[in-house]
């Protein structure tokens, strides 16, 4: 999997103690729960590590996805993802993750059936649904809809079943799109469009959003191409903020649907999958190139943060970003250049080359231009989260599954350290 499987010891001397310990490493790592043997008694608790953020602690040893931040590599199963954005699709990425191996032609096939015969939802979400105020975030919707969806399910709760979980895994994939497309006709106040078991799964997506009043809606090959590739873009990345938390709930063995909506309540905040809209705000905030130096100088007293900039992992470049810059030419031969764009190179161009941003490391990541993309395809900003949703949800299943079959894994359940008062007593009264 990677080229740090170098087994080795690591010696601790225990200055409180004088006392020594060799701790096993293993794949770079030494175990946190090998601490616990350095004590100053026999009454100590022992050595714990302390993390905030998980910085530097690994939760799980995953097959799925392999990063190197300083590189700017990503891959998934093994695959550059550069070579799957050209010549795979989303359901064959989502396939691949769910399975180790990308889909043979029957194979591919057979799950393409499984996922479009699967799109519609029960008649009563929409009556939920319809219960939302008007202007309500689709993200909330989307949250609450996939969470509300395990009650018509209960087979759900059978996640030690293989074949059960299976079918969550199909119903989870193929809906994801209806609920995110119904979420977006209920704001705009559009009939619901349902869907279209002919089209491809993006396809199908398009024509649940934008079908009118055509008989059959035939979504442009170029944007229908161009979202594919953008959900297949985000459809894993190993232990972010949203997947730890879908293995963390489903840790608790959680039924699927709730585990996915508490990964996609993580990913709608503006520092997660969030940020792809906080940078259309931002774009829109700045207006003009000519404002741009004004704005960077603002990010660098620290008065606020260049959205779509940064990363805990990428320190060198993002892949995605790159790909999705060549996306956008595609999609803006088609839609027209989007006028944000200007200022997003502008952007790109004066943080790129400041001090500030060199030495902290700071390039655009995968939100800074897809929003742009989805913008000039027509999509409002509060649908930029949701369809990340959707691209996330085969690598967040895909997570859950690894973690339920790996017998190491238990409820996850992290360590304080406790800084609060001693014990102390109410004052008697009188
Ligand atoms: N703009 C300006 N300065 C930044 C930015 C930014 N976008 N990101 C980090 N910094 C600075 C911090 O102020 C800090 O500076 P200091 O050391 O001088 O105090 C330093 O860089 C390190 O920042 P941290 O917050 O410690 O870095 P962390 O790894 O925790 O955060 C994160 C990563 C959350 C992505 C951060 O870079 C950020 O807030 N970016 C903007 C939001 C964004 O684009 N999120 C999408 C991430 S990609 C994804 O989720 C799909």
């Amino acid at each position: 999997m990677t080229n740090q499987h170098e087994d080795g010891t690591l010696e601790v001397i225990d200055r409180r103690t004088g006392r020594h310990y060799e701790l096993s490493i293993h794949e770079g790592a030494v175990r946190a729960a090998d601490l616990r043997q350095i004590k100053v008694s026999e009454e100590d608790f022992g050595l714990l590590s302390y993390d905030p953020a998980y910085l530097n602690t690994a939760s799980c040893r995953s097959t799925i996805t392999y990063i190197d931040g300083d590189k700017g590599i990503l891959r998934y199963r093994g695959y550059p993802i550069e070579e799957l954005a050209e010549r795979a699709s989303f359901l064959d990425v989502a396939y691949l993750l769910l399975n180790g191996e990308l889909p043979d032609k029957a194979q591919a096939e057979d799950w393409t059936h499984q996922v479009t015969t699967h799109t519609f939802v029960h008649e009563n979400v929409k009556r939920f649904i319809g219960g939302f105020h008007h202007d309500a975030h689709p993200m909330g919707i989307l949250v609450s809809t996939v969470a509300a969806l395990s009650t018509f399910y209960p087979d759900a709760k059978s996640i030690s079943d293989a074949g059960h979980r299976r079918d969550q895994v199909v119903r989870l994939i193929a809906k994801m799109p209806t609920l995110a497309a119904f979420a977006y006709r209920h704001a705009t106040g559009m009939p619901y469009a349902y869907p279209d078991d002919d089209l491809s799964y993006t396809g199908n997506f398009l024509n649940m959003m934008w079908k009118t009043t055509e008989l059959k809606y035939r979504p442009d090959p170029v944007l229908e191409h161009a979202l594919d590739v953008l959900f297949l873009l985000h459809a894993d990345h190993e232990q972010n903020c949203s997947t730890s938390a879908m293995r963390s709930v489903g840790s608790a063995h959680a039924d699927p649907y709730s585990a996915t909506a508490a990964a996609a309540a993580a990913l709608y905040g503006p520092l997660h999958g969030g940020a792809n809209e906080q940078v259309l705000r931002m774009l829109e905030e700045i207006r003009s190139v000519d404002n741009v130096p004004g704005y960077v100088e603002r990010v660098k007293r620290g008065e606020l943060r260049l959205m779509g900039f940064g990363h805990r992992v990428y320190k060198n470049f993002d892949p995605r970003a790159r790909i999705i810059k060549k996306v956008a030419e595609e999609v803006f031969e088609v839609t027209g250049r989007n006028p944000l764009l200007d200022i997003a190179l502008e952007l790109e161009k004066v943080a790129l080359g400041d001090e500030y941003f060199i030495t902290h490391k700071l390039y655009p990541n995968v939100d800074f231009y897809s929003g742009i993309i989805y913008q000039a395809m027509g999509f409002p900003v509060e649908m930029f989260p949701v369809l990340f949703a959707i691209g996330r949800t085969p690598g967040w299943l895909a997570q859950w599954e690894e973690m339920l079959e790996d017998p190491e894994q238990k409820i996850a359940r992290p360590r304080q350290l406790y800084v609060g008062q001693e014990l102390r007593h109410l004052p008697t009264t009188a």
